[in-house]
């Protein structure tokens, strides 16, 4: 159900795919007045009855907004539509709401501080359906104070967090996050794979599995202290240890589909540091 006491703030959403649409729905129901472009005109109509306004122009649908949420699909689009602008947007802040690189957000802060208006990156951390409720995450970064004039708008859409004052740290912190959620589901999905291939039932080794992915989200703490400190205590082995048990992984791994996840780089520095002197440290060591 739409709101229909609006609130001053107009707010521009330029994409309405998934996440736009999503991010369109849950401004309209905060009472925003809301304009709209996408490529595919078509995908805006379900957007409009509900209440926003259709846009002929990227450059229309900014020239009447303070705040414009690029929810395109990447860079390449981001780019496409920015190129459309050619004024001086002082009073305006863009938000690059889409999964890019760190240089991606660098190029898209510089064109937006070209038009002269203020840049956020963002990283979504969310589904589309998870938008507006306290599942979803949304990662801001760039110009603070453009974060704190918009941060009750964008509150709307999740609970904000400001993650740092370079137009490329939400990209950083986005695809590391991603990065944990690709190296914990493919490791298992390696392992799976290994014991597949030796004929263990895969449901019963998936339980003891379960219990190592435990064992990672438990050591969280102790693991960011002893990097933040730079000293690495051995636990439950050392590095000379861990050595032994990745190059016996590796033999494992050997001509599998997902190959080997970069364990002989690990092999590599783990033996590095062994020369070093420095085998009887745990595995922190290796990014130390
Ligand atoms: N969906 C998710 O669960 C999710 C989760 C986290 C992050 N993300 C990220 O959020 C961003 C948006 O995702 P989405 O799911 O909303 O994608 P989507 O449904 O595919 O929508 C993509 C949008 O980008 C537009 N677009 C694509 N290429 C364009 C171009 N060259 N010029 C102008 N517009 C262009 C599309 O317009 P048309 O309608 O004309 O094609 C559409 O509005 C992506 O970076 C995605 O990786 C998505």
């Amino acid at each position: 159900m739409v709101d229909k006491k609006r609130s001053a703030l107009p707010v521009a959403v330029i994409g309405t795919g998934a996440i736009g649409g999503a991010v369109v729905r849950r401004l309209l129901e905060g009472g925003h007045d809301v304009t709209v472009w996408n490529r595919t005109e078509s995908r805006t109509t379900e957007l409009v009855v509900a209440g926003a306004r259709r846009a002929p122009s990227v450059r229309e649908a900014l020239s009447t907004s303070t705040l414009a949420l690029l929810t395109l699909k990447d860079q390449q689009a981001v780019q496409q539509c920015l190129a459309q602008l050619d004024t001086d947007l002082p009073e305006l802040t863009v938000v690059g709401m889409y999964t890019g690189t760190a240089s991606e957000a660098r190029l898209a802060a510089e064109r937006v501080t070209e038009l002269g208006a203020l840049y956020l990156g963002a990283g979504i951390q969310a589904a589309p359906e998870t938008i507006g409720s306290n599942a979803a995450t949304i990662l801001y970064s760039g110009s603070r104070h453009a974060f704190e004039q918009h941060r009750t708008t964008l509150a709307l859409l999740s609970s904000p967090r400001f993650v740092g004052e370079t137009p490329e740290a939400a990209a950083v912190w986005d695809l590391a996050l991603f990065g944990v959620w690709y190296d914990a589901q493919l490791g298992l999905l390696r392992a799976l794979e290994s014991a597949r291939a030796a004929g263990i039932d895969v449901v019963e080794f998936s339980r003891t599995a379960s219990a190592q992915l435990g064992h990672v989200v438990t050591a969280v703490p102790a693991t960011v202290s002893e990097l933040r400190q730079a000293t690495y205590p051995p636990g439950p082995a050392n590095l000379s240890e861990h050595l032994t048990v990745v190059r016996h992984l590796i033999e494992l791994r050997t001509g599998r589909r997902l190959g080997d996840g970069g364990l002989p780089e690990v092999a590599a520095r783990i033996e590095t540091l062994i020369e070093d002197g420095r085998g009887d440290e745990g595995l922190t060591a290796t990014a130390g």
